[in-house]
């Protein structure tokens, strides 16, 4: 998520985002990391999850130049996020907004993803970006299939997705090199931490321009 948002804020110039699955408050938080860049930077984020909305708080501490937003939503109803109130009013959708689904779509089979997914850049212009990281089985084989199996044991629907799939959410959109990559390839950076193994990594990053 670091290293998305910098590299929209730095080198594409975006200045809006809209994450979807934001998950717990973390730090820095992806507000924090584009207003690092760009003070005047605007984040929406969503999720669905009501311990998230109990920690919401941490996700609207906006410099003054810019601006946050948190709304209890649902990526499966994109009419209803699209009209939120809350989205137009820190958002401009006529100006390039960033979608990031980080650690999101493999809550969702392809025929319920890839029609969401699609929606959502529908309703954005232009030099909007969508930014995806999507679980995957392909370098840690074993590994994979035992976390995939414990959430389904926990009741939640969970999808590991090939190289080949991950590339479908990308179709119709410029791709960002070095395309769609396993995390640990994804433009690292020297203060990432200890260097990580292709087998030590379960997801792939990419990044794309919609035209
Ligand atoms: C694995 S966490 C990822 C959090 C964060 N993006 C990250 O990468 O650290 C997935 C998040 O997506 C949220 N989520 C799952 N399904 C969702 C949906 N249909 N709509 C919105 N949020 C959802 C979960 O509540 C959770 O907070």
């Amino acid at each position: 998520m670091h290293r998305l948002t910098r590299r929209l804020a730095e080198v594409h110039g975006i200045r809006q985002f809209l994450d979807i699955g934001t998950g717990i408050p973390t730090a820095p938080n992806l507000h924090e990391v584009a207003q690092g860049i760009a003070p005047a930077s605007r984040v929406v984020y969503v999720d669905n999850d009501p311990i998230v909305l109990a920690h919401a708080r941490a996700l609207l501490t906006s410099t003054p130049q810019g601006r946050t937003a948190y709304i209890d939503g649902d990526l499966r109803d994109p009419e209803k996020l699209l009209a939120d109130p809350a989205l137009h009013g820190t958002l401009d959708l006529d100006q390039p907004v960033a979608l990031t689904l980080i650690n999101l779509v493999h809550f969702l089979s392809d025929e319920a993803a890839h029609p969401l997914v699609q929606q959502l850049l529908e309703a954005l212009p232009s030099g909007s970006f969508l930014a995806l990281t999507a679980g995957t089985g392909d370098s840690a084989p074993e590994q994979a299939e035992v976390a995939s199996r414990r959430y389904r044991e926990a009741g939640i629907e969970n999808h590991l997705r090939t190289r080949a799939q991950v590339e479908r959410f990308f179709t119709g959109l410029e791709l960002d090199e070095p395309g769609v990559v396993l995390i640990n390839r994804w433009h690292p950076e020297p203060d990432d931490g200890p260097v990580l193994e292709d087998h030590e990594v379960m997801a792939y990053a990419a990044l794309a321009r919609k035209p």
